[in-house]
């Protein structure tokens, strides 16, 4: 079982994009992966396909509705997602304010969704500071921190690097250990772009833990009802490395079954390296 947050100071910068890519990834290696939306945007189910029909959704209605499994949405990329919902902007500061004072609401669902065997919970979050992801920090198992590969992403790298973004002193420096940096949208034909590569490379170290191109096909995908889950030369190659990497860094082991994850059952070919 484990948590994992995609989030950013800042807007725009893939979040929802990366994370509905990976939870499609986790769950076409086998992994049991439910997506969780805590952004008002209300987006990530439109990355996996969720009709604009469905109606079920979950941290919307929270404080009224608190059958998470009831709303639970199947999806043809094996993930199951909760939708965030329909929130008008006074319903989004009664939400933020219902879990800035009784953060139990969502704390206790995310406890049950991990308590089941084997559970990966991917949370989609807006930018910036907010209580649904705050009400989640004590049980993450990592924060993915996404920025671009450009001049505005660069001022806020050396605070993710000393762990400003994360919050001060202990809660912080806690916090740091468990949160790692992924650059979106490099280009290497850009200087800028590069310089900024460089800078996130020296200021983070192995806490880079991902990078990924821009990809005009990426941008198209969901325009096209489409994912880029097949390692596609760019951008699917990318984040199938992103995937691999987080993979690891979780000590995820390999589940049985996977559908669509390839794997012929014969442990000595994959030790050889062939699947
Ligand atoms: N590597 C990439 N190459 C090209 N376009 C990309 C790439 N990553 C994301 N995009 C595009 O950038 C835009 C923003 O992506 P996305 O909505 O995932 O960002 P976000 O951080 O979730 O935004 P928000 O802060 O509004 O929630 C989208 O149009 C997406 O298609
Ligand atoms: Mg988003």
């Amino acid at each position: 079982m484990s948590l994992i947050a995609f989030a950013s100071p800042k807007g725009g910068v893939g979040k929802t994009t990366v994370a509905a890519h990976v939870a499609a990834l986790l769950a076409r290696r086998g992994h049991k992966v439910i997506a969780l939306d805590l952004d008002p945007q209300n987006a990530l189910r439109l990355h996996l396909g969720i009709s604009l029909r469905e109606e079920r959704c979950f941290l919307s209605r929270l404080g009224t509705h608190p059958a998470w499994r009831e709303a639970l949405v199947e999806t043809e990329y094996g993930v199951r997602v909760l939708p965030f919902g329909p929130a008008d902007p006074l319903r989004a500061l009664e939400l933020a304010q219902l879990l800035a004072n009784e953060p139990q609401h969502l704390s206790e669902p995310v406890r049950e969704m991990l308590a089941m065997p084997d559970v990966i919970v991917v949370l989609d979050t807006p930018p910036g500071p907010n209580a649904a992801l705050a009400a989640l920090m004590p049980r993450l198992d990592l924060m993915v921190i996404l920025l671009l590969a450009d001049a505005g992403s660069a001022a806020i790298i050396p605070q993710v690097a000393n762990n400003r973004v994360l919050g001060r002193g202990t809660l912080g420096a806690r916090a740091a250990d468990r949160a790692v940096l992924v650059l979106n949208q490099v280009d290497d034909t850009e200087p800028l772009s590069d310089a900024v590569f460089d800078m996130a490379r020296n200021a983070l170290g192995p806490r880079m833990i991902g990078a990924i191109c821009r990809d005009p096909a990426l941008a198209e995908a969901l325009a096209d009802k489409r994912m880029l889950l097949n390692g596609e030369p760019g951008a699917g190659e990318d984040l199938e490395l992103l995937t691999e990497a987080l993979v690891k860094r979780l000590k995820l082991s390999r589940p049985g079954g996977g559908s669509g994850g390839g794997g012929t059952g014969f442990s000595a070919l994959s030790e050889w390296g062939s699947q």
